[in-house]
């Protein structure tokens, strides 16, 4: 089959976009408010850009409660102007799950999950105790995607936490933290096998 996006004419019950640009990492994105509080979310608009310095990304779409309003992930890393990325393992699917209600603003998702909130070291917003690894992140640039129904976040990676056990032999490895992504739909996929591939020019 083939279709325009103009009018996603796909015909399909459900549109199989994310499903195709899958699997997605998930950031479970740590921010602060406005009056000092906490705020946590997840998000699977995520991935890294560029590695030199390392700089991440996250989408956030401008709705909220049916309104046209800025999330708060969003609205914290454009005013506070940093965030930290959370990695969401096996382990953490309840309390992701938990963190994504729509909360009001002020509201901490921490809490409501029953996370550990840990200081940050070069930004001021916490990050998740339980998170395999934790990317703290300086606010590099907002980017209005058009519509103007996504925001996109781009960062700068200023610190980096690993949990000591999620490493082997000087590797971080993602089966042991057992990294969870988003498909399409509701479903999820978990990362337990890796294959290594050698370039040509290795
Ligand atoms: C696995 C998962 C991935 C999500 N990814 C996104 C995303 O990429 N962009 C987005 O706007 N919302 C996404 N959401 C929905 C937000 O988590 C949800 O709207 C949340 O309430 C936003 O919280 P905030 O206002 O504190 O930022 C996702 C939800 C889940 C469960």
């Amino acid at each position: 089959m083939f279709y325009t996006t103009d009018n996603n004419s796909h015909g399909l019950a459900h549109d199989p976009f994310k499903a195709i640009v899958s699997p997605r990492p998930i950031a479970w994105i740590s921010t602060l408010n406005e009056d000092g509080s906490a705020n946590l979310a997840p998000y699977s608009f995520f991935n890294g850009v560029n590695d030199s310095p390392p700089m991440v990304m996250f989408a956030s779409q401008t709705q909220k409660h049916g309104f046209n309003t800025v999330k708060d992930s969003a609205r914290n890393a454009r005013a506070q102007g940093e965030f930290t990325v959370n990695i969401v393992g096996h382990t953490l699917k309840r309390e992701m799950n938990i963190s994504t209600e729509h909360f009001d603003y002020g509201v901490d998702e921490f809490d409501k999950a029953g996370l550990t909130k840990m200081p940050g070291q070069s930004v001021a917003c916490p990050y998740v105790g339980e998170a395999p690894a934790a990317l703290e992140c300086r606010t590099y640039q907002v980017v209005d995607l058009p519509n103007g129904k996504y925001e996109l976040i781009i960062g700068e990676v200023t610190g980096v936490h690993i949990k000591d056990e999620m490493l082997r032999n000087g590797r971080y490895d993602v089966t042991l933290a057992k990294h969870i992504a988003r498909l399409g739909y509701r479903d999820y996929a978990q990362i337990n096998e890796v294959f290594e591939l050698n370039r040509p020019d290795d």
